[in-house]
C-alpha cells in the first residue's frame, strides 16, 4: 500500500496578514504537514503564488519560497479543500460593523458565519475547527450551533486559538512567541483536539509557552491582551499633553516609569496615536460586549483609550495648524510615513489617514512619501478633494514644502541628511515628529522649528 505523503491536513480560510503568515510557520515548523490557503479573493491567492506576495513582512519572502509547492499551497478552490483537510483553521476578516444593531462598535461576523456554514455543506469527514480571528466572546458556541445543525455521523470540534503577532515583525513574533493560546471545551474529545493542536505548536515553542484554557476564555483573552496594549498607549499619549504644558519630557517620564519592572518599557512610545487594524475595532467590540452585558461603567473605561487616541490626533492637527500662524492654506506639507507603523505596506486605520484628510481641509498642499505604502496611501486618499502628490524619496518629496510631518517610524527617517532637506524647504521650515524619532536638538540647530511630542518644541519664533 502506498504510504500517505502527509501526516496530516491543514487548511486555513482566509489568506490575509494573518492567516497566510501564521500557515507559512506552520509548514515551515511541520514539513509533515501538508498546509493548504484559500480564500474568496482569486487576486490575493494570485499574488501568495507568484513572486510578488501581498504581504510585506521582513523575513516572510524567504520561508514562502522554501515551502511554497512543499507542503504550503495556496488555492481558490475552498469546497474541495474543506472535504479534503483534517484541521480547519478560520482566519477570514473580523471588521466593525457598519450597519444595523451595535453598528460601529460589534463585530461584523458575517464572513465568519458564511465560512462556518461552508464547513458545514463541503465536510464529508468529522473536523477540528480553529478559530484565529479575533472574535467576540461566545462565537465559538454560535460556530458549534451551525456546524451541528446537519450530517448526523459528522462532528466538528471547535477551538480557539487567537493569534497575537504583530505586523512589520510577525515571522519573529510567529517563530518565538510569548505564548500561543489553546482554548477548548473541557469534554473528552474536545481536549483530544486541543492535543492535536498542542502537538502542532510544539514542534518549536516551549511547552511552558503553549497555554490551554476553556474556550471563552481563550476569546476573551485576546480581546484583553489588545485592549491593555491599546490603553498603555493612550496613557503614555494623555500624559504627552500634560508633558507640553508642564515643560516635562515624555521619554524622560516613560523611561522613569517604565524601569519599575511591575510596569515594564515596552508599549510606552508616545505619539500620534494607534493605528492598524485590530486595535481600535477590537476595543469597541470589547466595549459593546460589555454594554451588551450590563456594564456601562467597564464600557466607559475601555471607550476612553479610543477616545485618547482620537484626541491625540486631534491635538497634533491642532499644532500643526497653530504653530504655523493659524493657515495653512496653499501650503506644501511633506507626510513621511503613511504605513500606521514601520516595516508594514498596511495603512489600515493609520493616523495618517485622518491628519492628511484634516490637513487637506485646511487646504494645505501634500506631499506624500513612504518606503512601501503609497499604493494603499493613494487608495485611502482615493475620495480626498484637494492637492495630493506620492513621492517615495523623501529627498524629493520635501523640495519645496513648508513643513514635514514624521507619521511613521521608518528607520530610514531616523537616518536623512536633514540638513539637505532644510536647504529644499520654504522657510521658516517646520517639523512635527509624530512619532519622537529624530534628533530634535540637531534639527533645530540645523535651523528648523521642531515640534515633538510631549516635550517642549525647539522654535524661533
Ligand atoms: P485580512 O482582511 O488581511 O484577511 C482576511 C482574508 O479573509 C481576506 O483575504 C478575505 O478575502 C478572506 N475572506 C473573507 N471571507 C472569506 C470566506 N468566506 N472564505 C474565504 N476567504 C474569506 O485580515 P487580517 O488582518 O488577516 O485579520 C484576520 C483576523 O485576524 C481578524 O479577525 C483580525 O482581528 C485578526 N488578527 C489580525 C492581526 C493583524 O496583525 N492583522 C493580528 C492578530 C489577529
Ligand atoms: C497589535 C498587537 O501588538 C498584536 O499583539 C496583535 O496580535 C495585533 O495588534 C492584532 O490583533 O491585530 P499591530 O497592530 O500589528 O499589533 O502593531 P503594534 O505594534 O501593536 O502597534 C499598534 C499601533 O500602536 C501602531 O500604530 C503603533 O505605532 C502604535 N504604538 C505602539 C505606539 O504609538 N506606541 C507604542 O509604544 C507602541
Amino acid at each position: 500500500m502506498k504510504k500517505a505523503k502527509f501526516k496530516k491536513k491543514i487548511l486555513c480560510i482566509g489568506a490575509g496578514y494573518v492567516g497566510a503568515p501564521s500557515m507559512v510557520m506552520i509548514a515551515c515548523k511541520c514539513p509533515d504537514y501538508k498546509v493548504t490557503v484559500v480564500d474568496i479573493n482569486p487576486q490575493r491567492i494570485a499574488a501568495w503564488n507568484s513572486d510578488q506576495l501581498p504581504v510585506y513582512e521582513p523575513g516572510l519572502e524567504k520561508i514562502v519560497k522554501k515551502t511554497r509547492g512543499r507542503n504550503l499551497f495556496f488555492s481558490t478552490d475552498i469546497e474541495n479543500q474543506i472535504a479534503v483537510n483534517d484541521i480547519i483553521f478560520v482566519c477570514v476578516n473580523t471588521p466593525t460593523k457598519t450597519f444595523g444593531a451595535g453598528a460601529g462598535q460589534a463585530a461584523d461576523l458575517q464572513y465568519w458565519e458564511k465560512t462556518a456554514r461552508q464547513i458545514l455543506e463541503y465536510s464529508q469527514s468529522s473536523k477540528i475547527v480553529i478559530e484565529k480571528s479575533t472574535l467576540p466572546i461566545k462565537t465559538a458556541l454560535a460556530m458549534e450551533r451551525i456546524l451541528t445543525s446537519g450530517k448526523g455521523d459528522i462532528t466538528f470540534d471547535v477551538l480557539s486559538n487567537p493569534e497575537f503577532m504583530a505586523e512589520g515583525t510577525a515571522m519573529n513574533d510567529l517563530e518565538n512567541p510569548d505564548r500561543v493560546l489553546i482554548g477548548s471545551r473541557e469534554t473528552k474529545s474536545g481536549l483530544t483536539a486541543r492535543e492535536e493542536l498542542v502537538e502542532i505548536y510544539s514542534r518549536w515553542v516551549p511547552a511552558e509557552k503553549i497555554i490551554t484554557s476553556n474556550i471563552w476564555s481563550a476569546e476573551l483573552s485576546k480581546l484583553v491582551a489588545n485592549a491593555f496594549l491599546a490603553q498603555r498607549v493612550s496613557s503614555i499619549n494623555s500624559i504627552s499633553a500634560l508633558c507640553e504644558k508642564a515643560d516635562a519630557d515624555i521619554s524622560e517620564v516613560a523611561r522613569a516609569v517604565g524601569t519599575d519592572s511591575r510596569i515594564g518599557s515596552k508599549f510606552l512610545r508616545a505619539g500620534i496615536g494607534f493605528g492598524g487594524s485590530c486595535f481600535k475595532k477590537d476595543i469597541l467590540n470589547l466595549v459593546y460586549l460589555c454594554r451588551f452585558y450590563g456594564l456601562p461603567e467597564v464600557a466607559d473605561y475601555w471607550e476612553s483609550v479610543v477616545k485618547i487616541n482620537e484626541y491625540q490626533q486631534d491635538r497634533f492637527i491642532a499644532n500643526v495648524l497653530q504653530s504655523m500662524f493659524n493657515t495653512l492654506a496653499g501650503k506644501k506639507i511633506c507626510v513621511l510615513g503613511f504605513a500606521f507603523k514601520a516595516d508594514t505596506a498596511d495603512t489600515r486605520e493609520s493616523p495618517a489617514i485622518n491628519i492628511t484628510r484634516k490637513l487637506l481641509a485646511e487646504h494645505a498642499e501634500m506631499v506624500i512619501s513612504d518606503p512601501k505604502a503609497l499604493d494603499n496611501a493613494a487608495m485611502d486618499l482615493d475620495d480626498a478633494e484637494g492637492q495630493i502628490s506620492y513621492i517615495e524619496d523623501p529627498y524629493r518629496a520635501a523640495v519645496g514644502c513648508h513643513a514635514l510631518v514624521i507619521m511613521t517610524d521608518w528607520d530610514l527617517y531616523r537616518k536623512l541628511d536633514y540638513g539637505k532637506i532644510y536647504r529644499s524647504m520654504v522657510k521658516p521650515a517646520f517639523i512635527f515628529d509624530g512619532r519622537n524619532i529624530i534628533e530634535h536638538r540637531k534639527c533645530f540647530e540645523i535651523g528648523f522649528n521642531v515640534f515633538p511630542i510631549g516635550k517642549p518644541p525647539l522654535t524661533r519664533l
